[in-house]
Order: structure tokens, then C-alpha cells, then sequence
């Protein structure tokens, strides 16, 4: 048998029966989504994750396996801005219900912090933070401050 024939990412983690599964995230940024979707050390969800998996596309992959879950737009347009590339398949009853690419919303509110520490954003004024995505930067929208890479570092 031909190892390499194998569905990617298939002799690693098992298949599930509901949920959600996060697959071709960039290699090495599983652990980046999963804070994003506000999943720490202690979580009673029931996670599989394999990092650095042999991709067919794109050199090495990241996957993460949610049961029990399905997203919500929000957290999909979190997961966008780190992993552009990514796929969320809707697992129901073993099959993939749906499958979907991730898709950069226009802008983003509320939940990026801006990288300028005169910003009104970080002021004691009750703004709340709100970025314009241009090809894969972020620009505030208040102060202009652009956010060209490192994104995670300025999620909230
Ligand atoms: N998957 C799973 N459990 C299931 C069904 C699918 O964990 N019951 C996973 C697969 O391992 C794969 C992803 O969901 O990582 C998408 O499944 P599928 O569409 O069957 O795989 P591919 O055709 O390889 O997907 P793509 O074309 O998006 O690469
Ligand atoms: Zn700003």
C-alpha cells in the first residue's frame, strides 16, 4: 500500500462524527486558532488537533477537530484573518454537510487591538476598535495604524 495515497491528514486523527473540522490552516498556527476560538488549557470540549501534516497543496498543514460544535460568522471571520487559506467543513453523521472557505470580511470590529498607543481605541473612551482589511492588512479606521503581519498578536 501506497502511504502517501492516503487521505491527508487521515493516519493521523480519527474522523468525527458532528462538529466542525478547521483544516489547511498554515503549518504550525493551530494553537493560534484555538485561542481564537477561546480554547485554553482547561476546556471540556472534545479537540483533536495535528500539527506540521503533510499537505498536497501547500508543503505542511494544521487541522483541528471540534465535536460537538459548529461556529459560529464570527468566530469564521476571526479564523480568516490568521488563516486565510483555511476550510471549515460542518461535519453531520460522519459526512462533510458542508464545506466552506474562509473569506476575509471587509472590516473587523471589536475584537483586534490597534497597534497605536495614542489611538482613541486604547483611550479611556468607550470606542471600540474597528480595522478596514486591505489584501490581508488591517488599517484603523480612526487612526490609520496599519497591521501588516503578526495579526494574532493583536487579537483580543
Ligand atoms: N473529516 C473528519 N470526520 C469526518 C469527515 C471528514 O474529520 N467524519 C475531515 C477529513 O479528515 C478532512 C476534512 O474533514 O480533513 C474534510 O473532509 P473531506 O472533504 O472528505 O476531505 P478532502 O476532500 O481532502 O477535503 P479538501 O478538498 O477540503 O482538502
Ligand atoms: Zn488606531
Amino acid at each position: 500500500m501506497n502511504v502517501k495515497k492516503e487521505p491527508e491528514g487521515g493516519l493521523l486523527i480519527s474522523p468525527i462524527r458532528d462538529g466542525t473540522v478547521i483544516d489547511h490552516i498554515t503549518g504550525g498556527e493551530a494553537l493560534v486558532v484555538l485561542r481564537i476560538l477561546g480554547i485554553t488549557g482547561t476546556t471540556d470540549e472534545s479537540l483533536s488537533v495535528a500539527t506540521n501534516v503533510e499537505s498536497r497543496i501547500s508543503g505542511s498543514k494544521d487541522i483541528v477537530k471540534i465535536s460537538n460544535r459548529e461556529l459560529s460568522k464570527e468566530e469564521v471571520d476571526r479564523i480568516a484573518l490568521l488563516a486565510p487559506e483555511a476550510t471549515i467543513n460542518i461535519i453531520r453523521d460522519y459526512r462533510v454537510f458542508e464545506k466552506m472557505k474562509v473569506e476575509i470580511p471587509k472590516s473587523v470590529t471589536g475584537f483586534v487591538r490597534c497597534p497605536n498607543p495614542g489611538c482613541i481605541t486604547n483611550s479611556n473612551e468607550p470606542v471600540e476598535s474597528s480595522f478596514e482589511t486591505k489584501r490581508g492588512k488591517l488599517q484603523c479606521i480612526y487612526c490609520d495604524a496599519i497591521i501588516s503581519e503578526n495579526i494574532a498578536e493583536y487579537i483580543i
